[in-house]
């Protein structure tokens, strides 16, 4: 049974509904750009409007951080990951919670509890220590850490937030060392958040209605842990795109690590309704085909997407339950492909030119950017190409 499968009916074993998980695309109203936490589109129901499934759920969540993009091509980061969680809409508490996160673990995934290790919120000057956890995990018997900052989960400035038990698990070799935040081979992988506040504009708490419940779990990660694997590209949900992308351009490890990320996340923003454009969510989709272009070309400049085997654009998009064609996802990674081409050419014939002979100023930047449509970053890029020979890698644009 799947990951997924077994965690969900765990949950609703013990009385939660699960939700069918929404898209990448958040609600009508929502400022931010992506779901990104399993969380977020419950926001409404943890403020206290009534959910229509009842106070217990179970989901599996896709979720994208730009906020990791620098740290994709190490062996944990993603851009697109699911987060499996639970969650008590103003039911059970934090005692309940950690201890079905305990049950999970070690009844159900057969982890050892000596390679775990929890830590606790702490208390600062505006919220008191979360003593319920602490007695929990004491009585559990498991190793405990407190922090303030690190066990403060919020959303953004603004929003429900509260303070946090984070379960870690040890993946380096021989017995477990340190703490969490001495060791990192601590890796954390289910955060149970106990959501009491809304954080307001001027940074102030106010109580919420209603004391929730919100845990999360990555599932590329937790699989990673328990397949024994060093990093998530080498786990089971990632077995077409390792069998199949390094036979098909030679890259190493964290090119290659950043390119199956990228092109399997263009694929899931594609299925979740977006196009490449030059703001918002269509901006994050084209910067994301463009660095692996970028990547490609570094060695190779006759590499093009056209070659990217169908079987991993119809993998992710049967995982994901994404509906859209698998010939529509090829076209438009094709046609932004076309479109960056050409840029890139206009950009070399424009530089070349007498007129850019020269260190560009504010005043040129402006000029290319508006009138030829090639922003500051490419411009820049193309100069240390030029100047660096072909192998100078094109920066991210
Ligand atoms: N909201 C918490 C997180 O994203 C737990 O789901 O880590």
């Amino acid at each position: 049974m799947s990951l997924e499968k077994t965690f969900i009916d765990y949950f609703v074993q013990r009385g939660h509904i699960p939700t069918t998980g929404s898209s990448l695309i958040p609600r009508p109203g929502d400022p931010i750009l992506f779901t990104a936490a399993g969380m977020h589109p419950l926001t409404p129901f943890l403020e206290g409007e009534p959910h229509p499934l009842g106070r217990r759920l179970v989901g599996v969540q896709r979720c994208l951080r730009t906020t990791d993009l620098d740290e994709v091509g190490d062996p944990t980061h993603l851009t697109v990951f699911e987060m499996l969680g639970s969650w008590s809409l103003g039911d059970y508490g934090s005692e309940q919670s950690l201890r079905w996160g305990y049950e999970f673990l070690h009844d159900v995934l057969g982890v050892d509890p000596e390679r775990m290790h929890v830590t606790v919120f702490g208390g600062d000057d505006r919220v008191e220590a979360d003593l319920e956890s602490l007695r929990t995990w004491q009585d559990l018997g498991l190793p405990i850490e407190l922090t303030t900052e690190d066990n403060w989960w919020s959303n953004g400035p603004t929003g429900p937030c509260g303070p946090d038990s984070e379960i870690f698990l040890w993946t380096g070799d021989g017995s477990p060392e340190g703490t969490p935040t001495t060791d990192d081979r601590w890796i954390e992988v289910w955060n149970h958040v106990m959501v009491r506040f809304r954080q307001q504009e001027d940074g102030s708490l106010e109580p919420l209605p209603q004391h929730n419940i919100d845990t999360g779990l990555g599932l590329e990660r937790l699989s990673m842990l328990l397949e024994g694997k060093r990093s998530v590209y080498e786990t089971d949900l990632f077995e077409p795109w390792m069998r199949l992308l390094p036979e098909l351009w030679k890259l190493d490890e964290e090119s290659e690590r950043i390119v199956i990320d990228h092109l399997r996340s263009s694929i899931v923003i594609i299925g979740d309704g977006v196009r490449p454009s030059n703001t918002g969510r269509g901006y994050v989709l084209r910067r994301l085909i463009r660095r692996v272009l970028t990547l490609l070309w570094r060695f190779d400049q006759s590499r093009t997407l056209v070659d990217l085997p169908v079987e991993l654009v119809e993998h992710t998009l049967r995982h994901f339950h994404q509906d859209e064609g698998v010939t529509l996802v090829q076209q438009v990674l094709l046609d932004e492909e076309v479109r960056f081409t050409d840029l890139l050419q206009r950009g070399r014939r424009i530089l070349g030119s007498d007129r850019f002979r020269k260190t560009l100023d504010q005043h040129d930047f402006e000029y290319l950017h508006q009138t030829h449509g090639l922003p500051r970053e490419l411009v820049q890029s193309l100069i240390a190409q030029e100047s660096g020979g072909s192998s100078a890698p094109l920066s991210l644009t």
